[in-house]
């Protein structure tokens, strides 16, 4: 929880002046001032509310006429930002239109209500903590992409909240060392200039065009690690402010239920309004008004009524809304809720970085010697700080397999992008201002991080760019300099024709066109890059392609909401797997399509532990809907190879590709042949579902042109898109898929049941029990105990005996069983035995066995035949048993 914060700063005696009572000075000079306007009459009708709105009415325009010049310039736009409030904080501070406590003249009223606004609005930092916090991590969690995140949630927990402890754990040590402070108020000021501000750092990585794993782990760090500097610096104040002595296991417990509870708010409230999305979907306007008072209610619900962290529970809230938030919304309302959020963030950054340092230049404007030699030792221990973590921390995360490594280069770009920004200043704000804090902790906080927040900007932000030309990881690669030129050189020939064919028709004098479209290039300059080069390019290029397919689909609606992002998250590990590994990594990703997912296998245990198919029939049919999404995609990609990617690469990398697509297109579609197999009738309606919502695409398609042409009105052109819309919505559900693990029908299927009366039939029914079996499945495991044995009701198995050839495969089918031999003889299990599809099977277990064959002499018989038979390594067609493979 973040502390109250007071309201009215009041400081006292002698010492150092409070910075929090100079400002409250400074708001009665500045009321007395504008009342004093306000009597000499020219401005007497004004309302209060005018000073304010004109001091926003320069920020703003001042913002939005620094963002272009910081592109030019190419500082980080925060640099700038810092630069206006400094200039106006000094203009304040110099002019000092309030010190006569008089207007100067009443000719000045504009420019002396223009500093009444702004004073007005930097005065007292709940504004800063309520008013912009949730906006920052709100749109700082709808920002990053949670399916990458997940897959790195280890590293960039343990980075953001080790990290942070050691950033102010070293911080905090270093400056109690060297200054007169306690330990605590110097781990405070730590766990305030811990947290890094992503912005800086990643727009370079995109730049420079670094791995998606990369930008995810720092962006989920910085998204954590405010999260998680922002408790321990709750922690820590409430130390202070109650004067309890520091225990650090309470703390760690507090600082554990608070980052619990807030996660746990965050999650329920966005789940919640998850709900009400949908009633929102066709309405942007809504939608978005929706998810501004979610990032409200979220943080004012923690910090004050909940009492956990406020900041956890927004940052998670706008992580649920970026996964759940697209499939609840149309796509339309969506990118407009996203644009809104940006322009949000780009708001309260700019008026948090401009308002801050304004009060910024009061907190350094009397700052000795010693203390910037305070700032100093702040700046190489938390230098020193991200070292550790960057050098000792991460090479054990990639150790354990937790994290991917990461160049030494890569590695120094980020240690010196560590840029702090508004979360750092709006915390130290929230201090200075903090009444039950001694003035002299306030200043000495409120100084040092705002002047740290100051020196990385400047210093840090500025040399970015010239260090990462330096280290040369801004330079085109030969091979992307070379497919640059390829590129240039394929579409010379056809912007030269048809600049000619343009002269032409206009009449213009054939020669004005010559020389024009791109520069020659020699069109062999591609092909002088090595082929695992171009492949690689090949395979980045491919991999692109197949998201934006998936993203197409789910535009025009023939992917379901809920697929989309699986097929998203899939698509990106591909081009991760083809970044670090090439060929290699897009085979090995590439068959995770294929692979049975973790809730497939967790679906299938339960299944088998409890006899439930219901999870299992979803999550079946939703690998069966992946599958045919993949499978159509990956048509559509063939033909993308073969018209674009050939002429660019040349024929040997098409078909290097055109084999690698291939091969796993094989496998989806050997899947989807399984599921034929066992569920025609499922396969069927699914692919059906396809057609019909290409048929309602087509059918928009059409009503929208009648109406533009004029044809229909706009009322008969809505009625028929509502009608659409309910089809869709029907269309939306898929079709059901029913496993057909009813127990007493597959017992019927068995020949070996049939003999039995109907009393042998019902405990029959009591003792087996209907499974499963997937494809490539091992059922039975050779030298493994036996505990049970299978009745095959559906599919077939394959019996592996190491010494049979290839061409004498053991084939068993309906009616068949296997896995007796282990309890007849209580031995280790004779073979592997494998599913070759889907197979339904039932499992009696060894105590059901031994009681079957003293109940059923005939089924003992029988059973004691086949076994002696496979026992003396006959192959069914030698024993006579009937064999599903004919
Ligand atoms: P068990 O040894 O329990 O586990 C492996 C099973 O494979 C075995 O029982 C038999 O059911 C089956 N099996 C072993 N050998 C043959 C064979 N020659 N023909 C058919 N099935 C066999």
């Amino acid at each position: 929880m973040l502390p109250q914060i007071a309201r009215n700063g009041v400081g006292g005696g002698s010492g150092p002046p409070d910075p929090a009572a100079g400002r409250a000075a400074a708001a009665a000079a500045c009321r007395r001032h504008w009342q004093a306007l306000r009597a000499s009459g020219k401005v007497a009708e004004m309302s209060e509310l005018v000073p304010i709105l004109l001091a926003l009415v320069v920020l703003l325009i001042g913002v939005s006429l620094l963002a272009p010049l910081a592109e030019r310039v190419r500082l980080p736009f925060a640099a700038l930002l810092v630069c206006l409030g400094i200039l106006i904080g000094l203009a304040d501070l110099l002019l000092d239109p309030f010190g006569l406590g008089q207007p100067s003249s009443g000719e000045i009223a504009v420019v002396d209500s223009l500093f009444v606004g702004l004073r007005v609005m930097g005065l007292g930092a709940d504004g800063y903590l309520y008013l912009f916090l949730p906006p920052l991590l709100f749109a700082a969690g709808l920002g990053v992409d949670v399916r990458l995140l997940l897959d790195e949630v280890a590293a960039v927990l343990l980075l953001a909240v080790v990290a942070v402890a050691v950033a102010a754990g070293m911080i905090g040590f270093a400056l109690s060392g060297v200054s007169d402070r306690g330990l605590v108020v110097c781990l405070l000021l730590g766990a305030i200039v811990a947290t890094t501000d992503p912005a800086g750092v990643i727009q370079v990585f995109r730049d420079i065009g670094a791995p998606r794993r990369l930008t995810v782990l720092v962006a989920g760090e910085s998204l954590f690690n405010d999260a998680a500097a922002i408790a321990f610096f709750a922690l820590l104040l409430s130390m202070l402010t109650s004067g309890v002595e520091p225990d650090p296991a309470a703390a760690a417990m507090t600082f554990l239920t608070d980052f619990a509870g807030g996660l746990a708010l965050g999650v329920v409230l966005a789940r919640l309004a998850c709900l009400v999305l949908p009633y929102l979907r066709e309405m942007p306007i809504a939608a978005i008004t929706f998810s501004v008072a979610l990032a409200y209610l979220a943080f004012i619900v923690g910090e004050d009524y909940l009492r956990v962290s406020g900041v956890v529970a927004v940052v998670t809230a706008g992580l649920v809304i970026s996964v759940e938030g697209p499939l609840r919304i149309s796509p339309t309302a969506w990118s407009h809720l996203s644009q809104t959020w940006q322009q949000l963030d780009f708001w309260a950054t700019s008026l948090v970085f401009v308002l801050a340092s304004m009060l910024g230049v009061r907190l350094l404007e009397d700052m000795t010697w010693s203390e910037l030699g305070l700032l100093g030792v702040l700046i190489v221990a938390s230098l020193a700080a991200r070292a550790v973590v960057l050098e000792g921390l991460f090479p054990l995360l990639v150790l354990a397999g937790l994290a991917q490594p990461l160049g030494r280069r890569t590695r120094f770009v980020m240690l010196w992008g560590g840029l702090r920004g508004a979360t750092t200043l709006v915390l130290a704000l929230s201090v200075v201002d903090n009444a039950a804090l001694p003035v002299e902790v306030r200043r000495f906080v409120g100084m040092l991080a705002t002047g740290y927040v100051f020196f990385t900007l400047f210093v840090n932000g500025s040399t970015l760019r010239p260090l990462i030309g330096w280290l040369r990881l801004d330079r085109l690669s030969p091979t992307e300099a070379a497919l640059r030129d390829r590129v240039m050189a394929l579409s010379a020939q056809s912007i030269r024709r048809q600049i000619a064919e343009t002269a032409d028709s206009y009449g213009f004098d054939p020669d004005l066109a010559e020389g024009l479209g791109p520069p020659d290039q020699p069109a062999e300059e591609a092909l002088r890059i090595s082929h695992e080069h171009r492949l690689e390019v090949g395979l980045r290029t491919l991999t692109n392609r197949e998201k934006e397919l998936y993203l197409g689909h789910f535009q025009d609606r023939s992917v379901s909401r809920g697929l989309v992002g699986r097929l998203v998250a899939l698509a990106d590990r591909l081009l991760d797997a083809v970044k670090v590994e090439g060929a290699r990594g897009y085979r090995r990703a590439g068959s995770g399509p294929v692979l049975l997912s973790f809730r497939l296998r967790l679906a299938t245990r339960l299944q088998r532990l409890t006899g439930w198919s219901g999870p299992l029939a979803e999550a079946l049919a939703d690998r069966f809907e992946q599958l045919l999404a993949v499978q159509l995609v990956m048509r559509e990609l063939q033909g993308y190879i073969a018209q674009s990617l050939g002429p660019l690469l040349g024929e040997r990398v098409r078909d290097d590709l055109a084999e690698l697509l291939d091969s796993r297109r094989q496998a989806v579609d050997d899947a989807l042949a399984a599921v034929e197999l066992q569920y025609p009738g499922f396969a069927r309606a699914l692919r059906r579902q396809y057609l019909a919502r290409a048929a309602l695409r087509l059918e928009e398609g059409a009503y929208r042109r009648q109406l533009e042409e004029s044809v229909v009105g706009r009322e008969v052109y809505d009625d028929l898109m509502q009608d659409l819309a309910r089809r869709q919505r029907a269309l939306d559900r898929r079709p059901s898929l029913d496993l057909g693990l009813r127990l007493m029908e597959m017992v019927r299927r068995v020949s070996l049941f049939r003999g039995v009366d109907a009393g042998g039939l019902a405990e029959l029914g009591q003792m087996l029990r209907a499974r499963l079996a997937h494809p490539g499945e091992q059922i039975v495991t050779k030298g493994a105990t036996g505990n049970s044995m299978f009745f095959i009701a559906s599919g077939e198995v394959e019996v592996c005996l190491p010494e049979r050839k290839p061409d004498e495969r053991i084939l068993l089918g309906p009616g068949d069983f296997f896995g007796e031999l282990a309890l007849l003889h209580r031995q280790p299990r004779s073979a592997d035995v494998v599913a070759c599809g889907y197979c339904h099977l039932l499992e009696l277990d060894a105590a059901d066995f031994r009681r079957l064959m003293r109940r059923q002499p005939a089924m003992r018989r029988q059973i004691e035949k086949v076994a002696s038979e496979r026992a003396d390594g006959k192959a069914p067609e030698e024993t006579g048993q009937p064999d599903a493979a004919g």
